[in-house]
């Protein structure tokens, strides 16, 4: 069966994706594609998807921009209704032949549009509506074959509709949350001007992704990392589903672990029909980062290690193709990542450089968010403990220690973050929080114990809420909770004397200490 689809040509907005989720979420699926789309590719579609309307999305451009990407107008004849949001609406105004001006400053944040005519996207809504604006160039007129529908002070046309055709904009987005009735808007344009029936489920995105997988492996082989994590336990899930046993299933244990941690992955897959390697390679991991005390060498000396490993296993399995867990929101970081300052060279064990040499990377969770892959992952029949689990930096305990790794160092730390994990996951706070561990600081002090004068570790404890990691705050964890984990720590632990609450938020800190 074909879905109803809507496809969201990308202009580049920070919304962008926001927009596929939304439709996704009514039931209707969307593929984000790139906003020069040609039309051989949009009827290549035709064979998986049943197209039924576009979006094209805001963008940072302005439609003045010496090289402002635009689409191509074909999509205007199509037969199925286009509606452009921000820069999406500016771009069919001024296709149109409408006046466009360049505002003399940003219109960002909320407004009070005053709705004229409540139809199509914008039937039952109220005569006034708090909508969402970020956005500089503005429209002012439009050809006498669009109506306008809606006006706010600044903005005479907010929104507008072609007279004869399916075509709308509106300059503010319906997307965020920000937008109080924005949910209303997409369903009108998805249901009452597209005529979408809601019939994409989670079980279909399951078995469209076990298919392609299907498809590109054909006979041949594969390999996947696997870290324990959310993101490659559905890949490996899905994959096992699709090629069982000629798919070899890596784990890497580093021994950066937490505690329990390769039994939990061995005993979670080996009910899978894959065949799962459990790689022991503690030894040389320390070994090679004997006497390196510097975050990135660390990073980059576990990252280096890791591929060595798993090629040497990907060569004995001997495996064409490498499926990876990817995520969509793994894909706009890298492309945000082109622009930003690097403060740290994450080494997400799910990333592996493709100087390997594989036949095909196949990433079939590319378009889906997080919170799908939970779902995913609820109805591949993992357990919580990996639905629900807090992220764990790739190379794991090793950047929770400052300064020089060493094997009496990877038991403390695991110790405490144990007693950690133990004691917040008994209380209620737990769903609240991002991540909670321990870290083993480079400092000693004094204390004591029993009656002796001691002198041990410090061991600092990081709890933190945050939405997707690029800010976070420490978080306001009742005292008692707090004093359980110290005195734990410092009882349980002989080597530790002192323990501290981290109370910096990210910025300026880092969730992570290295
Ligand atoms: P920071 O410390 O940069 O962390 O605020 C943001 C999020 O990323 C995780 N993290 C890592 N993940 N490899 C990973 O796969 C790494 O090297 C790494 N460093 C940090 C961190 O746990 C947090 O969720």
């Amino acid at each position: 069966m074909k879905y109803d689809t809507i496809l969201v040509l990308d202009f580049g907005g920070q919304y962008c994706h926001l927009i596929g989720r939304r439709v996704r979420e009514n039931g209707v699926y969307s593929e984000i594609v790139p906003h020069d789309i040609k039309i051989e590719e949009i009827k290549a579609l035709d064979e998986k998807i049943n197209l039924k309307g576009i979006i094209l999305s805001g963008g940072p451009a302005s439609v003045f921009d010496e090289n402002a990407p635009k689409p191509n107008t074909y999509i205007f004849d199509l037969g199925v209704p286009v509606l452009g949001l921000c820069y999406g609406h500016q771009l069919i105004a001024q296709i149109f032949g409408g006046t466009v001006k360049p505002a003399k400053r940003r219109e960002y944040g909320y407004a009070h549009v005053t709705i004229d005519k409540p139809i199509g996207v914008l039937k039952n809504l109220g005569r006034k509506e708090r909508v969402w604006m970020s956005h500089s160039d503005t429209v002012f007129s439009l050809p006498s074959e669009f109506e306008v529908l809606a006006r706010t002070q600044s903005c005479p046309v907010a929104a507008f509709k072609h007279k004869t055709k399916p075509i709308y904009g509106l300059q503010w987005h319906p997307e965020v949350v920000h937008t109080v009735n924005g949910m209303r808007m997409i369903r009108n344009f998805i249901f009452e001007v597209c005529g979408c029936t809601a019939n994409w489920k989670m079980e279909d995105v399951i078995e469209r992704m076990v298919e392609e997988v299907r498809m590109e492996v054909d006979a041949g082989k594969a390999i996947i990392a696997l870290s324990g994590g959310i993101d490659s336990s559905v890949a490996t899930a899905v994959a096992a589903k699709a090629v069982g046993d000629r798919l070899t299933a890596v784990f890497v244990d580093h021994g950066f672990m937490r505690e329990n941690e390769p039994e939990f992955v061995e005993n979670t897959f080996r009910k899978f029909k894959l065949n799962l390697i459990i790689v022991k390679a503690q030894e040389r991991f320390l070994e090679r980062l004997k006497g390196v005390a510097d975050p990135e060498k660390k990073r980059k000396i576990i990252g280096e290690e890791f591929i060595h490993v798993f090629e040497e296993v990907a060569e004995r399995a001997g495996a064409e193709y490498l499926i990876q867990g990817t995520i969509y929101p793994d894909r706009i970081e890298s492309g945000f990542r082109k622009f930003s300052d690097k403060i740290k060279t994450h080494h997400n064990v799910a990333g592996l450089p493709t100087k390997m040499k594989f036949k095909k990377i196949v990433e079939p969770l590319r378009d889906l968010y997080k919170d799908e892959v939970r779902k995913a992952a609820q109805m591949l029949g993992l357990p919580k403990e990996i639905v629900f689990r807090q992220p764990f930096p790739g190379p794991g305990l090793a950047v929770r220690i400052i300064g020089e790794v060493t094997k009496e160092k990877v038991e403390i730390v695991r110790k405490a973050d144990k007693i950690v994990r133990e004691e917040i996951d008994k209380t209620g706070f737990k769903d609240k929080l991002w991540q909670y561990f321990a870290v083993l600081t480079d400092t000693k002090a004094t204390g004591v114990k029993g009656d002796a004068r001691a002198y041990g570790y410090v061991v600092a404890v990081r709890v933190v809420e945050s939405r997707e990691a690029m800010t976070a705050s420490f978080a306001r964890i009742p005292y008692k909770i707090l004093e359980k984990i110290s005195t734990r720590i410092t009882n349980e632990i002989p080597e530790v004397v002192r323990v501290v609450y981290d109370v910096t938020h990210k910025p300026p800190a880092t969730i992570e200490w290295e």
